[in-house]
């Protein structure tokens, strides 16, 4: 195996996941998170959208709101996993600030925590990005408790203003806690210790919301990490075969030999349905091509990840956090 390039991203503590929907930001986040534990480091990947997505992917039960070991890493490594919802937080956060666990709860039977977290949602992001910071900073007996956080965080369309909490309470306080914990958490976010990464696709949509994306959140000045470029599906034919198909120039004549040689049937049906997807295969090529070369253009640390046709079970999410490794991420 080649020796692993460093990674650029050795220094960050708060790995931060978005992307298009659909495009793998909660299989990224928790291949991202196998790959930093290898070596023996403790890492946490949380959720914040209420999905369940994670304990699905780790193949575990629901998790609460607490933070569950997930998975074991090389070296002694360790995967945790924690659903994070703003209502638990903001009953933790009223127990950490306030000590009134008993009227917390009270508060909760109440609606109120509801009723905030509804009426503000800036607030609600604050809670979220702020229980992140917490995991960020937490120490155990003189040790950092976790060498890392993933946060699967929401997508590309939500995410300058999920990240953007100061702007978010700037409207709701200007001084007291709430405002000095925003103030503490967008220092965080604006540091060197927190990346944003940009999970895509090969594919126009994808692609121009991570070039938006990318624009949005360096203009708020928030780090922008990685791309990511998932389902990246390997063509089974050469790229010369590929051009010739494009350009309709594959002699069917060496095709039905071929199939006859391999003992398949080579009736003209047969063959004139493989030439067409090879046309099919040749185009998608050229469109993954241009693609790529935006992606390229942006100048980004990039990674690619199969597409994994049987889909993403437990040891394909290995395979992945594999993948990103061995490409240098962690
Ligand atoms: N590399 C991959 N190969 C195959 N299937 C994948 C891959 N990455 C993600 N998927 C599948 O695509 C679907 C969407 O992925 P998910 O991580 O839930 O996306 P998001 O969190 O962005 O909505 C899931 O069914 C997941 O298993
Ligand atoms: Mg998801």
């Amino acid at each position: 195996m080649p020796p692993r390039p460093p990674s650029p991203f050795a220094g960050v503590r708060l790995h931060v996941v978005t992307g298009k929907g659909g495009t793998g930001k909660t299989t990224v986040s928790g291949a991202l998170a196998t790959a930093l534990a290898a070596g023996g480091r403790r890492v946490l990947v949380m959720e914040v959208e209420g999905r369940q997505g994670l304990a699905q992917l780790f193949d575990t039960p629901p998790l609460p709101y607490e933070e569950r070991r997930v998975a074991a890493a090389p070296d002694g490594g360790e995967v945790w996993a924690l659903a994070v919802d703003a209502e638990g937080a903001l009953l933790e956060y009223l127990d950490l600030f306030y000590k009134m666990g008993r009227a917390g709860r009270a508060l909760d039977r109440m609606g109120a925590v509801d009723f905030a977290t509804t009426v503000a949602p800036g607030l609600r992001d604050v809670l979220l990005t702020g229980k992140a910071y917490e995991a960020v900073r937490r120490n155990r007996g003189g040790r950092r408790t976790y060498d890392a956080v993933v946060l699967d965080a929401p997508p590309t369309g939500r995410i300058q203003r999920f990240l953007n909490v100061n702007a978010e309470v700037a409207g709701l306080a200007r001084v007291g806690p709430v405002r000095n914990q925003a103030d503490t958490i967008m220092k965080l976010l604006h540091s060197g210790q927190t990346a944003v990464h940009l999970v895509t696709l090969l594919e126009e949509m994808p692609v121009q919301e991570t070039v938006d994306a990318i624009e949005g959140l360096t203009s708020v000045g928030l780090p922008v990490g990685a791309i990511v470029v998932n389902m990246v599906r390997r063509p089974p034919l050469r790229p010369t075969d590929l051009t010739a198909a494009g350009k309709g120039r594959i002699d069917p004549d060496v095709v039905s030999d071929g199939l006859r040689a391999a003992g398949l049937p080579a009736g003209g049906a047969t063959v004139t349905a493989l030439l067409d997807e090879a046309s099919d295969l040749a185009q998608r090529w050229a469109l993954e091509k241009r693609e790529r070369k935006v992606v390229a253009g942006l100048d980004r640390p990039t990674y690619e990840l199969d597409w994994l046709p049987d889909g993403v079970q437990r040891g394909g999410l290995f395979d992945l956090g594999m993948m990103l490794r061995e490409q240098g991420v962690a």
